[in-house]
C-alpha cells in the first residue's frame, strides 16, 4: 500500500497493531519515512489477518499524490514484489487527500492508474535468455480499496479492468519494440500485429510491396529499396456498429524495424538500439487492440508503414528524388531521415481511408532528445485545440509530452531547389523541421505528431519502470479514442 510522508502509524486502521508495532518503530527511527518509492516490509503477527506481510511503498507527500504517482508507486511496488518472488498480493488504493475517494480523480481514476502500474511491472526484457535464473513470476494482484461509496463498486472494478487492459497493451508494445531486427522484420511485424489485434472485432489488411507500388507510395518504397526484406503497410479499422460516419481518428505509426541510416549510415556505436525504430508503429498496433477491446464509441483507422532502412546496392542515395503517393516530390538529402518519408505516405493513406483527425507517433529525431531529453516526448501539430487535447489526454495517461512550435518560417529549411521538399532541414530545430515535413502530408486536417525518440527506450531503470522499451504513447492513443465529444 502507498504510504505518505507524515502519515501517522494509525493512517491505516489496525495495521500498526497487526505488525506488532513495527510500523511505529520504523517511522520513529526513520527507517522508513514514506519517501517516494522506498519500500518497507513488515511481518503481520496478527494471525486473524489474511496477509503474512505488509509492504509499505513510499508515496511522498499526500498533497502531491494523484493518478500519475499512483501509477508509478504501484509499479514500483509490483517490481519489488516480483523481485521478492511473492506469489500473491493485494494492493490497497489510498488517496491521501482529505476527501476520501472522491479526491484526486476519484476511486475509478486511481484504481485504473494502479492497475496500469501493477501490470506495467509485469513486463520482462530477457526474452532470449537461456541460462540466467528467470525473473520471478509477477504476483497475482488483487486491487482493493476502502470506502468506495455505495453503488460505486462497479465503477471501481471496471476502472481496474480498464487499467489492466491498457497496461497489457502497453506491455505488448514493449515486447514488440524489444524484439531484434532479425526476428522482427517488416513481414514478421505485420504477422505479429495481426495476432495482437485478432479477436477484438478489428479488421486488418496487410498490403504487400505490389499493393504499395500500386498506391504509388514512392516514399515508403524509396526507403525499402536498400533492403532485401520487402515493406508492408498495415491498416487497422475499428468500426463500432452504429457509430456515426465521422469523425474518424487516424493513427499513424513509424514502423522501421531496423534503422541503419541507409547510405547515410549511422555510426556503429549504439546502432543496436535502432531495433526499436518501430516503437511508434507498435504503439499504434497495441492502441488499436485497446480501442477495440474497450469498444471506443468512434471510428478509428490505424496505419503502420513498415520497412527496414538498409544500405543495399539498390538503396536510395542522397540527391535522389522520390515521389509520394500524394504527388509531392522529395529530394533525399540524408537517407537517415527515413521516418518522415514513410510517414508522409502513411498520413496520406490514413486520409484516403477516411481519417478526419490525425495523430502520428514516431521515434523520429535525435534532435528531440537534445531538446527534451529522455523524459518527455515532443508534441507538435495544429490546430492548437487538437494539440491541446492530445496533451491533456497524454497527461492523464502518464505519457509526458510537451508542445513544440511549428511556425511556418521553419518550413524554409526544407524547401528544395529541385523538388517540392527536402527530407532534412539541417541541424537547427531538427525535430521541428521533421514535424513540418509531416505536416505537408496531413492535408490540412487536425493533426498531432508525437516524437518519441527520447522516450521509447529507457537507458536506465527507474524505480517504477524497467530499463528497455517503455510502451510510450499506447495509452495516450487509446484514451484519445474516448474523447470524441471534444474533437475540434
Ligand atoms: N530513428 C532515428 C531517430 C532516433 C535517434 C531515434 C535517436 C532514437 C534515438 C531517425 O530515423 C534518424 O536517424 N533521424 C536523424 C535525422 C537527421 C538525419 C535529419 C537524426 O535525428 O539524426
Ligand atoms: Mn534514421
Ligand atoms: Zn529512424
Amino acid at each position: 500500500m502507498p504510504w505518505f510522508t507524515g502519515d501517522a502509524p494509525s493512517a491505516v486502521p489496525g495495521l500498526d497493531a497487526a505488525t506488532g508495532g513495527d510500523v511505529t518503530r520504523a517511522l520513529e527511527s526513520k527507517e522508513f519515512t514514506g519517501r517516494l518509492y522506498d519500500i518497507f516490509v513488515a511481518p503481520i503477527v496478527d494471525r486473524s489477518w489474511n496477509a503474512r506481510r505488509v509492504a509499505l511503498v513510499g508515496a511522498g507527500p499526500a498533497a502531491g499524490f494523484g493518478t500519475d504517482l499512483a501509477r508509478k508507486v504501484a509499479s514500483a511496488a509490483g517490481l519489488s514484489m516480483k523481485q521478492r518472488r511473492i506469489a500473491a498480493a493485494a494492493f490497497l488504493v489510498r488517496t491521501g487527500g482529505p476527501d476520501g475517494l472522491a479526491d484526486r480523480g476519484g476511486a475509478g481514476a486511481l484504481g485504473q492508474a494502479v492497475a496500469e502500474g501493477l501490470t506495467l511491472s509485469e513486463f520482462n526484457v530477457g526474452t532470449y535468455k537461456t541460462s540466467d535464473v528467470p525473473p520471478g513470476n509477477a504476483p497475482g494482484w488483487t486491487i482493493v480499496t476502502a470506502g468506495v461509496p455505495n453503488g460505486r463498486a462497479t465503477e471501481f472494478s471496471e476502472a481496474v479492468h480498464r487499467g489492466r487492459l491498457l497496461g497489457e497493451c502497453s506491455n505488448l508494445a514493449r515486447e514488440m519494440s524489444n524484439e531484434p531486427g532479425n526476428t522482427l522484420t517488416p513481414r514478421e511485424f505485420a504477422r505479429r500485429s495481426e495476432d495482437v489485434v485478432a479477436g477484438n472485432g478489428l479488421t486488418v489488411e496487410v498490403l504487400d510491396e505490389i499493393a504499395i507500388e500500386r498506391l504509388g507510395m514512392g516514399l515508403l518504397l524509396g526507403v525499402a529499396r536498400g533492403s532485401a526484406e520487402p515493406p508492408r503497410l498495415m491498416v487497422f479499422r475499428h468500426d463500432p456498429p452504429g457509430a456515426p460516419a465521422g469523425p474518424v481518428l487516424g493513427l499513424v505509426g513509424k514502423g522501421i524495424t531496423f534503422d541503419t541510416g541507409g547510405i547515410s549510415i549511422k555510426p556503429a556505436d549504439g546502432m543496436e538500439r535502432m531495433k526499436d525504430d518501430m516503437a511508434g508503429g507498435a504503439a499504434v498496433v497495441c492502441a488499436m487492440r485497446a480501442i477495440a477491446a474497450l469498444n471506443a464509441p468512434v471510428r478509428v483507422v490505424g496505419v503502420v508503414p513498415t520497412t527496414e532502412n538498409m544500405p543495399g546496392g539498390r538503396a536510395v542515395k542522397p540527391g535522389d528524388i522520390l515521389k509520394s503517393a500524394e504527388g509531392k516530390t522529395v529530394e533525399v538529402i540524408n537517407t537517415d531521415a527515413e521516418g518522415r518519408l514513410i510517414l508522409g505516405d502513411g498520413l496520406w493513406y490514413a486520409r484516403q481511408r477516411g481519417a478526419t483527425h490525425l495523430v502520428d507517433v514516431a521515434t523520429l529525431t535525435g534532435a528531440i532528445v537534445v531538446a527534451l531529453g529522455k523524459i518527455t516526448s515532443g508534441l507538435f501539430g495544429t490546430p492548437p485545440a487538437w494539440v491541446d487535447l492530445v496533451r491533456r489526454v497524454a497527461d492523464g495517461a502518464g505519457d509526458r509530452v510537451w508542445p513544440m512550435p511549428t511556425f511556418d518560417e521553419y518550413g524554409e529549411q526544407i524547401k528544395s531547389e529541385i523538388a517540392d521538399l527536402m527530407n532534412t532541414g539541417g541541424r537547427p530545430a531538427g525535430s521541428v523541421t521533421a514535424a513540418l515535413f509531416l505536416k505537408e502530408f496531413a492535408g490540412g486536417l487536425p493533426w498531432a505528431h508525437l516524437d518519441i525518440a527520447g522516450t521509447a527506450w529507457l537507458e536506465d531503470a527507474k524505480p517504477y519502470l524497467q530499463k528497455g522499451p517503455s510502451g510510450v504513447a499506447v495509452r495516450t492513443l487509446a484514451e484519445l479514442a474516448f474523447t470524441s465529444s471534444e474533437w475540434v
